[in-house]
Parts: structure tokens; C-alpha cells; sequence
């Protein structure tokens, strides 16, 4: 960790939209318990971002509660990191509203993300959606967090919060005094899972919005479910290579082996080295092994959680309580800064 100006502080966000993926728990909750224990953490359910395409008003709250349980399952403590509802903390919205009049449209009209889910049609999407990644540098820069556990996809969302509060400094800084008001937030996307691919594809991420179930294994799959998905993810003729060299080319099986090493915690070179020259009937036995091991504690932990929403909704409040007294007094000096009326200390 690099920023020397400010104090180290980790914020997230998952949707809650869908259920979650091997994606979502590699590339991002599983970081997320890793990162509690020797760091400052805000780990948020972000349905402000949700609503940015239609959702059905009468499942969010479950979904933001599914959302919850799983950051529990996945080892995040309570009493360690805050686990929250985005639209439980004000400062979401108002410091984005700030960031709209920072952030420039050109900069938005880049974003990789949008293009992908407007598609041809991106008149018809709300603005909304259009705005989600400076909602999304509001959520980090709200708490003045550092580092940003997320999988790759996000990197092109990071490198906007970084132009947007590099921006905000300049354009309120000396006379005003904040050259250094937010940090630059740095992105933490290492190690096997980053980017988990579809088991159908391994050209194409792992994703809530594939319309194949089996391209994905889901954090509440049963490990049936789990085993069958991993037997008929999409291989080739060739075996195991033995080393890096033999992935080159093949999307598909650099996947599972990629998905084998972070479930195993082990590197890829021992994935390849133990495995050098199997076939995929017995690597697939293998790798479904490790996945059911690994995964079923965590979905038999989420549906004890699940099974007790009261306490959900108890954590999550204290919670936005602690998120809301943390941002308080950044979002008083961003107004101050920005030279509201009334602002002034
Ligand atoms: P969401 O809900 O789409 O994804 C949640 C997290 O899962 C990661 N992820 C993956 N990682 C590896 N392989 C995959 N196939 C894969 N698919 C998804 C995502 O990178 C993400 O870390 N825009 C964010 C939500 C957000 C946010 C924030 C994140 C809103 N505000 C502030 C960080 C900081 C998103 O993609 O959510």
C-alpha cells in the first residue's frame, strides 16, 4: 500500500442483483475476509447501482439481505468490517452529485461496461446507468478509502475514480487548500481469480447475465449442481499441459486450471505439475473435489444467515451507522471546499 497521505482504508461493493458467482467470490469476496483483519473495511451492497436497470421493488431488500449473508459467509466479521445498504448512507448520493460536475461526459462515454450493456440500444438506458461508475468512485471517495478489492473488470471503473478525485484536488485545490483531499484509490485485482471465465466459453467472463446456467457456479449451487456444471465445462482433445507454455491458445482449459489453483490456494505451476498429462475426466473429478470442499461452507453458511433476517438487518444497520458518523465529516469538508452557503467552519 503506497498512499502515505492518507490512512489505509478498504471499500467494496457488490450488487445486489442475481445470485452470486465463482466470479464474485474470487475476484471479490473472498479478498474482502483476507482484507479485514489488518485493515479498515467498508464492504457495501450497492442498490443504487442496482437500480440503474429495472428492478422488482418488492425483492430488493432480499436481494441486498442475500447480498449481506453471503459477505458473511464468505468470512467477513461484523464486529471487524461494516456491512451495509448504499442507500442507507446519504453521502452515496450526494458526493456523486458533486462528481457529476467533476467527471467529464467524455470520460463516461469510454467506459467499456456501458457499451457492453446499452449494446446498440443505448438511447433507451437510463441516465443512470450511463452514471454508474461516478456513483461508484462516490462510494469509494465518501470514506476517503485507498484500496479497492475488485476482479478485473472493474479496472477501467477505478482508473475513473482516480481521474475524478485527481480532478476534484486540482480544480478545489491551493488557495482552498486540498491539494490532496481524496486519495487516488488503488485497485487490488491479483493473484488466480481475477477473471473467472464461463465454463462454456473461455473467451467470455463469468457472468449474472449469461443466459446458461452452466457457465456459471453459483455460491447456492449443491454440490451436484457444482460436480455436473464442472463435468460438462467446455474442453478440448489435448490433456493437461504440464506447464504454462501448454495453456497458450486454450481459453478453456487455462480457466480451470486458473479456477483450480485460487479454490486450491495453490499456484497454477503445481496445478500443472500435479496434473501433467491427465485427461479431463479425472482433472475434472479433481477439480470438482476441491470446488465442493471449498464452496459448501460457505453456502451452508449463507443459508444459516438467510435463515435469520432479523440479525441480517441488525448488522446492516449498525453498520450504515458507522458508515454514515465515517463519511460525515468528509462530505462537511467537500461542502466547505466546494463553498456552499452555510458551509463554511
Ligand atoms: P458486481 O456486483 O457486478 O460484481 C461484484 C464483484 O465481483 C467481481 N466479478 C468478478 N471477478 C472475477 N471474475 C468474474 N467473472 C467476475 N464477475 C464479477 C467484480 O469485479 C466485482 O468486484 N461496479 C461493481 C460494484 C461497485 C463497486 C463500488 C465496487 C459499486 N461501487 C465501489 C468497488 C467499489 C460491480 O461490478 O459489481
Amino acid at each position: 500500500m503506497t498512499d502515505t497521505t492518507h490512512s489505509p482504508r478498504v471499500f467494496s461493493g457488490v450488487q445486489p442483483t442475481g445470485t452470486l458467482h465463482l466470479g464474485n467470490y474470487l475476484g471479490a469476496l473472498r479478498k474482502f475476509a483476507r482484507l479485514q483483519h489488518d485493515h479498515d473495511c467498508l464492504f457495501c451492497i450497492v442498490d443504487l447501482h442496482a437500480i440503474t436497470v429495472p428492478q422488482e421493488p418488492g425483492k430488493l431488500a432480499d436481494q441486498t439481505r442475500h447480498i449481506a449473508a453471503a459477505f458473511l459467509a464468505a468470512g467477513v466479521e461484523p464486529d471487524k468490517a461494516l456491512v451495509y445498504a448504499q442507500s442507507a448512507v446519504p453521502a452515496h448520493t450526494e458526493l456523486a452529485w458533486y462528481f457529476n460536475c467533476v467527471a467529464r461526459m467524455g470520460w463516461l462515454q469510454r467506459m467499456t461496461q456501458f457499451k457492453d450493456k446499452a449494446g446498440k440500444n443505448s438511447e433507451a438506458m437510463s441516465v443512470g446507468l450511463f452514471d454508474y461508475p461516478v456513483l461508484q468512485a462516490a462510494d469509494i471517495l465518501a470514506f476517503k478509502a485507498t484500496h479497492v478489492p475488485v476482479g478485473e473488470d472493474q479496472k477501467q471503473h477505478l482508473e475513473l475514480s482516480r481521474d475524478i478525485a485527481a480532478k476534484f484536488n486540482r480544480d478545489f485545490g491551493e488557495p482552498a487548500g486540498a491539494p490532496d483531499f481524496f486519495p487516488l484509490p488503488e485497485p487490488l485485482i491479483d493473484g488466480p481469480g481475477a477473471r473467472v471465465m464461463s465454463l462454456r466459453d473461455g473467451t467470455k467472463k463469468m457472468s449474472k447475465s449469461d443466459p446458461s446456467d452452466a457457465s456459471r457456479i453459483n455460491l447456492s449451487d449443491t454440490p451436484e449442481q457444482i460436480a455436473k456444471k464442472i463435468r460438462k465445462a467446455k474442453t478440448d482433445t489435448g490433456g493437461v499441459p504440464g506447464e504454462a507454455d501448454g495453456l497458450e491458445g486454450r481459453p478453456d482449459i487455462a480457466n480451470l486450471v486458473s479456477i483450480y489453483a485460487a479454490l486450491a490456494d495453490i499456484p497454477e505451476a503445481q496445478v500443472l505439475s500435479d496434473h501433467a498429462g491427465s485427461q479431463f475426466g479425472p482433472f475434472k473429478a479433481a477439480l470438482a473435489e476441491v470446488a465442493v470442499e471449498a464452496l459448501r461452507p460457505v453456502g451452508d453458511l449463507m443459508r444459516r444467515y438467510l435463515a435469520d433476517p432479523d440479525e441480517l438487518d441488525r448488522i446492516m444497520s449498525r453498520s450504515a451507522d458507522g458508515a454514515r458518523a465515517l463519511s460525515e465529516p468528509v462530505m462537511s469538508d467537500v461542502r466547505r471546499i466546494i463553498g456552499f452557503h452555510g458551509s463554511a467552519s
